[in-house]
């Protein structure tokens, strides 16, 4: 709910649990002045103090009265240039060179349902369950405006913020750093947590005490990138997961981005997050505009758990779109470490009818189908059938895949291509490639240049014949380096700054026409695995491969740091075959399999490899993933354990929304002698309901949760126990 009190210009936007509140003072400025838990009404306008401090200036509109400075207000969308030294929000470059804007309040207009981006991901909410709240700021000077939009979804405690920058003036002026989201919070002692981390370990969470100064974590790589996610969180420094508050904000946007906080002279802190700046530069003429991302942002006083469980639902049900967001998804076996790009269509038969001996639902045909793609160094950009792997086309293996009761899916490279390629040969100068400077090659690839239509549409077309030929219902959308040598041969000189978040827009412009072509292909997204896993990705894709490493172990990590923010429903997990290919770790097919199923759960291995009894096992826990489909899939998710803390298990649990069942899944790690009891105490039950685990006699709700579950003493190095609650009473 947005509440607007005219007589003192205040602005209120509450959700559920959480209220967030500026004004607009009498000079213009939109002063920040609350975000915390809900309140019944009241301002805050009190917290905002003034004093004469040293060298913070003061706008010329205050005449010579010195206690006001913008160097120390909490703002909503500070300018930059013009007395506020802090982490700058909006610079821009005017057409006489100066640097400075000066954004002050025009109008405001508040409406039913949440706005939209035009070209880019947004969360969206139905007309009843959200508010937008839409407010214009104008620089008197330059005549450039800034449109401000809050949008509430009130249910998932969510406040979203983008901003749309109009040149109204009459000359040209080019903005270099251009924000989504700017949160000047009142006060500095606080922790910051990221996640980051690597290729084949991404997302790892990092905790620290904010000091004194800028701290900051980016992409540049042109994608949001496997080092650092753009989702991050602020806490109060005695918060965990079910105590004190603590705030999450994402970005909505899958490339270069920037996530800083400041804490401030003053001890307050200013967060930021946008486009990163770097090598970002977007001209505007008079009556042109810029659409910066959208960036959102949860709130709980109930320790981070409350903060996910938030943030999974609305990234199920406010972000993911189309027919497979709430459908079943199928249990797929993919045949990347199955055969890499060895393969040919008997082989790919003779896997599929053994995985669906196995329950297997789907079969995904990895790299190596197209041009002439042997090795990762040639073929991309050429997306027709190799027809010497795959006689007669895809038409014939797919049918033949179908017969055996399995669907069919395809992975696709759109944004890359190999110097060893047709595509190459006939237009070089659609790879992002500086004239008279060698290519910078990444896993021996090139990157084309989607940020100009006629690319993205050329190669679109190509696999659009593909995906029609045949009964295609899966497609895995890949993209395996990061962005060199970005110039694009079809803007000037000037507009080069420009390239980074066009070539973004042209991503998402092609995966919105396939998203429209073909609605009923479900769409996995991958970059490397998860370095492209954030929230614009899951707009257009319901589930992204998480990380290309498939070890357990290191799972759990990954998936630990991941779960924050994102669901198990968008998390690719496999099981994959053992001494593991990325550490050589040996571990159980039942370890592998309930680490699998905290996401999509699927297989990446050759069936034929694995024994008689093995096969029989994958069978039995592809009917127990099927059985706990709803629980493990729509469950309030809790962390119960921190992996990276020792301790003798890691421990995750999921919880029907209504209480009525749970799962516990405990890995243990390595194995110690003679060692203590081990107990895992479960989360989130009805205190006065009656559980029954595993089938044994039940037990209320608050026993369980207080008195625990006492693990049994299994031996060996990580093993996996499940423990199955289900209401009795
Ligand atoms: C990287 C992906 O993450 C892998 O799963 C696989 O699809 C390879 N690319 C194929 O080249």
């Amino acid at each position: 709910m947005i509440g607007y009190q005219a007589e003192n210009h205040l602005f209120t936007l509450h959700t559920r649990s959480s209220s967030y509140q500026f004004m607009v003072d009498p000079s213009g400025y939109l002063l920040h002045t609350y975000y915390g838990p809900r309140v019944g009404g009241g301002s805050f306008a009190y917290r905002l103090r003034q004093a004469d401090r040293g060298f913070s200036p003061n706008p010329n509109s205050e005449g010579h009265t010195r206690t006001f400075s913008l160097d120390t207000q909490p703002q909503e969308y500070p300018s930059s240039g013009v007395g506020d030294f802090r982490i700058p929000v909006l610079e821009v470059e005017n057409a006489d060179g100066s640097r400075a804007a000066d954004l002050r309040y025009q109008s405001h207009v508040i409406r039913p349902g949440k706005y939209a981006l035009p070209g880019l991901p947004a969360f969206f909410a139905k007309e009843e369950d959200a508010q937008t709240l839409e407010i214009t700021l104008e620089d008197p000077v330059t005549g450039l405006r800034a449109v401000l939009y809050y949008g509430v979804i009130e249910s998932r405690d969510m406040i979203t913020r983008a901003v749309r920058i109009e040149n109204a003036g009459d000359k040209p002026v080019a903005l270099t750093r251009v924000m989504s989201l700017c949160l000047d919070l009142h006060q500095g002692d606080l922790d910051l947590i990221t996640f980051d981390g690597r290729h084949t370990g991404e997302r790892h969470p990092h905790r620290r005490r904010l000091a004194p100064g800028i701290q900051m974590v980016s992409s540049t790589r042109g994608a949001t990138s496997h080092q650092h996610n753009n989702f991050i969180m602020f806490c109060a420094p005695d918060a965990g997961e079910t105590h004190g508050w603590c705030l999450g904000a994402a970005l909505v946007y899958s490339g270069n981005f920037e996530a800083a906080v400041e804490r401030t002279q003053f001890d307050t802190a200013r967060m930021t997050l946008g486009i990163s700046p770097w090598q970002f530069r977007f001209t505007l003429a008079p009556g042109e505009t810029f659409t910066a991302p959208e960036a959102v942002m949860i709130f709980s006083r109930e320790g981070f758990s409350g903060m996910t469980h938030q943030f999974h639902r609305a990234i199920r049900d406010n972000l993911c779109r189309g027919e497979w967001a709430h459908r079943r998804r199928p249990v797929l076996l993919n045949t990347w470490e199955a055969a890499y790009f060895d393969f040919d269509s008997e082989k790919l038969l003779e896997i599929a009818r053994c995985a669906a001996e196995t329950g297997v639902e789907l079969l995904v045909m990895d790299d190596g189908w197209f041009g002439t793609r042997n090795d990762d160094r040639g073929g991309l950009g050429d997306w027709f059938v190799n027809e010497q792997k795959l006689p007669g086309g895809l038409a014939p293996l797919v049918h033949a895949v179908n017969e055996l009761g399995l669907d069919f899916g395809l992975w696709i490279e759109p944004e890359m291509v190999s110097e060893d390629s047709r595509l190459f040969a006939e237009h070089p100068n659609w790879a992002l490639r500086i004239p008279g400077r060698p290519a910078t090659r990444g896993r021996s690839q090139l990157v084309l240049d989607f940020s100009r239509t006629e690319v993205w549409q050329y190669v679109y077309a190509q696999i659009k014949k593909v995906l029609s030929s045949a009964n295609i219902t899966y497609v895995k959308w890949d993209m395996n380096r990061s962005l060199t040598d970005v110039l694009s041969a079809a803007l000037p000189a000037e507009r080069q700054g420009e390239v980074y978040h066009r070539f973004v827009l042209g991503v998402y412009a092609m995966l919105e026409q396939f998203r429209k072509d073909f609605p009923h292909i479900l769409l996995e997204g991958c970059c490397g695995g998860g370095g492209r896993f954030d929230c614009g990705m899951l707009y257009y894709t319901p589930q992204i491969w998480a990380s290309d490493n498939t070890d357990a172990m290191d799972r759990l990590l990954i998936q630990y740091g991941t779960s924050f923010c994102y669901p198990v429903s968008v998390v690719g997990s496999h099981v994959s075959a053992v001494p593991n290919e990325q550490t050589g770790r040996v571990t159980g097919l039942d370890t592998r399999a309930a680490v699998a199923m905290a996401g999509t759960f699927g297989y990446e291995l050759d069936p034929r490899s694995l024994s008689v009894a093995e096969r029989q096992q994958m069978r039995l826990e592809i009917d127990r993933f099927r059985h706990l489909y709803d629980l493990i899939q729509y469950g309030d998710y809790d962390r119960l354990t921190d992996p990276f803390a020792p301790g003798p298990f890691t421990a995750w649990q999921q919880t029907a929304p209504d209480g009525s069942a749970a799962l516990v899944t405990v890995v243990t790690g390595m194995a110690r002698s003679n060692d203590a009891f081990a107990t895992v105490y479960p989360r989130n039950l009805l205190p006065d309901a009656l559980y029954s685990v595993n089938g044994a006699d039940a037990v209320r709700g608050d026993v369980l949760m207080y008195g625990g579950i006492p693990l049994p003493h299994v031996g060996g190095d990580y093993r996996a126990m499940q423990f199955e609650l289900t209401r009795q009473g």
